[in-house]
């Protein structure tokens, strides 16, 4: 309302407008309740309420309400919370204003609020509504019901949709739930999200062999007006020591009108199913651009439990841009075919890369270099306009200046402050705005329409970091197949080891913290250990590691004993007189950073009242600094971390954030890594365009992914970046962002995020290197939140 989406218009009954009640920014209604008409499908997260206050000629408000709600203006349905309760309570005095989170949001476009009151009497509340346009445009998915896991009367997972607002009875029908709440299922689906949850509250889940489903699961997605579908998202759970996977394929029927029929030829999609993966995933089904207002999806079991927490759709509303009459065979093979050849030239490139870098390793110094222009990409490539795969980053290795040569990256003084916007006059922390309807990106504007001007960025007139030469620091358990770092560490021995050496006698094996390809991070208790640590983590090299794998380990071993930062993990000491190789480390106890955020809801009335983890903006603030602070200390080293990420940031239990890149997590984070030839591993959605395109790794590119990870900051690590992009449509937007016509897909704001704060994660995401801030520019601007906030 007081954006003025919602017009005096929109609100019928008896809502008014009196002068003297004066709500600048609401409407004040009396006697009965208003009939709100949002005017779209709207994604309602939040509603606001507040009393009427007159002097001494009426104090009224309401204590409680219930809100009804009607997708269609025909069909009514009563709003509960996830608890079963339909009444909100509201205000108790007639001027503060009270905001009520809805858990679970509402899918609507008409809203009435009800008073409720012990006594019948007229009552006058001014009234906030929160949230964002529904723009999947369903209303409804129907299907079978969900089950219970276990034998009868010792369930050990309920998988119904406890929220759905259609019927149930056997089936789902006509309504939306636990599917559309922006909820996403964890990785083991007996561990829930939601508070007071139950073992597999956040999933609908059907077993293989009941008599509803004999060998797949059929839903009905309908939709409220005709739309191009482009593709379908499914979260689905994919545990397999329990039993559970991924759907095996689907098909998908379309029919362009409610009463119409069922077009024939699905489309039909197989997937890959992933025996070592336990991660839940999003799988995205493309289907074609095909126009229709109602899906019919049959979900192949690929074992004996199927699960999904969330569905959603990529689609367009307009003309359909392919006839349903037509195939989609050949646009799927034609894309598919684009497809291949690109990661054909991809896996290419990356194998001449490596063969390049070794023989130069081999032969001393390569020549200089051809000339680049600033961003990396030659005048011939930039004229040539295409997607070019270029540019050996070994041959910018070769005139790699020694460690520390090259200048301090400096400045950054300009970048203007980022501002958390607080109401001084209230009680309670800063509210988030509302949580949008899950990942919503800006539709990319037509062709020819030109990009969107660049943000006003910082500016350093120093020689800028981005084409200096620089030295990795990932290890062993890195994605050091893609890149070659600058290492000035040639054939490493032992010998060459500086840091302590301990008897391994003195670790003692607690628990094991995560696991990767070549070895292992283990809790360990320490005796005598430098510095008098106690608790320490361990990471092991496995004993049948290869020779790359350990000579890796060692250059990680010496460069992490070079690193000395409040912000960067510190190396104790190591046990490498001996196998298997160890390096031992400060421990975390809070674990990373993304575990962390992921299980903590942004800090309200609601989560102090019900003592639910939480964190406040300040903190996601405080964390941003500190990791810009890491960072800046790293490019001051002329470091390149190429992996910075929130799985790679750990927290000890003051919430001290130190960088660190433990491959290990690779497991664990499997799915924010795109695998090439089955052995390279790329965190493409954190990768600046010209590292995934030109293999170039620098400070530059290390601030897109600091970018990237403040995006992970300030939506709570709920989602990963890009999820609507497969991973082969994230690379496609690479070649956008490296074309540059205006077609690239950005991540959006988050909800939580101060505007000048989003205004600082475009400019890491400039589209040249140099233009991109510092850390040390990123650090300032970020730093004085700490004393607006107090830290
Ligand atoms: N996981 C990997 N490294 C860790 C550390 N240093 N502390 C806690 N958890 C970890």
């Amino acid at each position: 309302m007081q954006d003025g989406r919602i017009k005096d218009s929109d609100i019928t009954a008896s809502s008014q407008w009196y002068e003297t009640t004066g709500p600048k920014y609401a409407r004040s209604v009396c006697c009965q309740p208003p009939l709100v008409d949002l005017g779209q499908l709207t994604f309602l997260t939040v509603v606001g309420t507040q009393g009427r206050y007159a002097r001494s000629s009426g104090k009224e408000y309401a204590r409680a309400y219930r809100l009804a709600y009607s997708r269609d203006g025909a069909l009514w349905r009563a709003w509960r919370n996830r608890q079963g309760n339909p009444v909100v309570e509201a205000n108790s005095d007639a001027y503060n204003a009270v905001i009520k989170d809805l858990h679970p949001p509402i899918i609507t476009q008409f809203v009435r609020i009800i008073p409720v009151t012990e006594v019948s009497a007229p009552v006058c509340m001014r009234v906030e509504l929160y949230g964002c346009p529904w723009e999947d445009g369903l209303v409804s998915y129907s299907g079978a019901e969900g089950q219970v896991m276990g034998p009868p009367g010792h369930a050990l997972a309920s998988l119904n949709d406890s929220i759905y607002d259609g019927t149930q009875h056997r089936r789902l029908s006509g309504g939306l739930g636990q599917l559309t709440d922006g909820v996403i299922g964890q990785d083991d689906f007996l561990l829930t999200r939601q508070y007071q949850g139950w073992p597999g509250y956040d999933y609908l889940g059907w077993r293989n062999d009941s008599l509803s489903t004999l060998g797949h699961v059929e839903m009905e997605f309908m939709f409220q007006t005709q739309r191009n579908f482009t593709s379908m998202k499914v979260h689905s759970n994919n545990m397999f020591s329990r039993g559970v996977k991924i759907f095996s394929s689907v098909s998908c029927w379309f029919k362009s009108r409610p009463l119409g029929v069922w077009g024939a030829g699905p489309v039909v999609f197989h997937t890959v199913l992933d025996d070592r993966n336990p991660s839940a995933r999003y799988v995205t089904v493309p289907l074609g651009g095909r126009s229709a207002s109602a899906l019919r999806c049959r979900f192949a079991f690929a074992d004996v439990w199927m699960m999904f927490s969330e569905v959603c759709f990529l689609s367009a509303t307009g003309p359909s841009t392919v006839p349903p009459a037509v195939s989609p065979t050949p646009v799927l093979i034609g894309c598919l075919v684009t497809i291949i050849l690109l990661l054909v030239l991809i896996i290419f490139l990356i194998l001449w890369c490596q063969f390049a870098c070794k023989v130069l390793e081999k032969v001393g110094p390569a020549p200089a270099p051809a000339p680049v222009s600033q961003s990396g990409v030659s005048e011939r490539q930039r004229a040539a306009g295409v997607l070019l795969l270029t540019a050996s980053p070994c041959l910018l290795a070769s005139s790699s200046p020694p460690l520390g040569s090259s200048p301090h990256p400096g400045g950054g003084a300009d970048l203007p402050p980022v501002v958390l916007q607080r109401d001084r006059g209230s009680a309670d922390p800063p509210r988030a705005p509302p949580r949008p309807p899950r990942h919503r990106y800006p539709p990319p504007p037509a062709t020819g329409t030109p990009p969107p001007p660049p943000p006003q960025c910082f500016h350093s007139n120093a020689p800028h970091y981005a084409e200096t030469d620089v030295v990795s620091l990932q290890g062993v358990t890195g994605s050091n197949m893609y890149a070659v770092p600058a290492l000035t560490v040639d054939s490493l021995s032992r010998q060459d080891i500086s840091a302590t050496e301990v008897p391994r006698e003195r670790l003692v094996f607690r628990e094991k913290l995560g696991e990767g390809q070549f070895g292992e991070v283990h809790l360990c208790e320490g005796e005598g250990l430098p510095g008098g640590a106690v608790l320490v983590a361990v990471k092991q090299l496995r004993a049948d590691a290869t020779s790359q794998a350990r000579n890796d380990f060692l250059k990680e071993i010496k460069i992490m004993s070079r690193l000395s930062d409040p912000n960067i993990i510190q190396l104790l000491c190591v046990c490498v007189a001996s196998d298997p190789l160890c390096m031992v480390t400060e421990y975390m106890e809070n674990g990373d950073l993304n575990m962390f955020l992921s299980q903590r809801e942004i800090e309200s009335t609601l989560t102090h009242a019900n003592n639910i983890p939480s964190v406040s903006l300040s903190d996601l603030l405080h964390m941003s600094v500190q990791i810009s602070s890491g960072m800046r200390y790293l490019a001051s080293l002329n470091f390149v971390h190429r992996d910075l990420a929130s799985r790679n940031c750990l927290l000890d239990r003051r919430l001290t954030i130190k960088i660190a890149d433990f491959g290990m997590s690779r497991n664990l984070y499997s799915s924010d890594y795109y695998r090439i030839q089955g052995r390279a591993v790329l965190p493409i959605r954190w990768m600046a365009w010209e590292s995934i395109l030109l293999g170039k790794f620098t400070t530059a590119s290390d601030v897109w992914a600091f970018g990237v990870t403040l995006w992970e900051v300030f939506t709570m690590c709920k989602e990963q970046p890009y999820s609507l992009l497969s991973d082969q449509q994230v690379i496609q937007n690479t070649g956008e962002f490296f074309r540059n016509q205006g077609r690239q897909v950005l991540l959006y704001a988050p909800p939580l995020c101060p505007p000048s704060l989003f205004k600082l994660m475009m400019c890491c995401w400039g589209r040249d290197a140099d233009q991109r801030p510092s850390f040390e520019g990123l650090y300032r601007a970020l730093r004085p939140h700490n004393t607006i906030c107090g830290f």
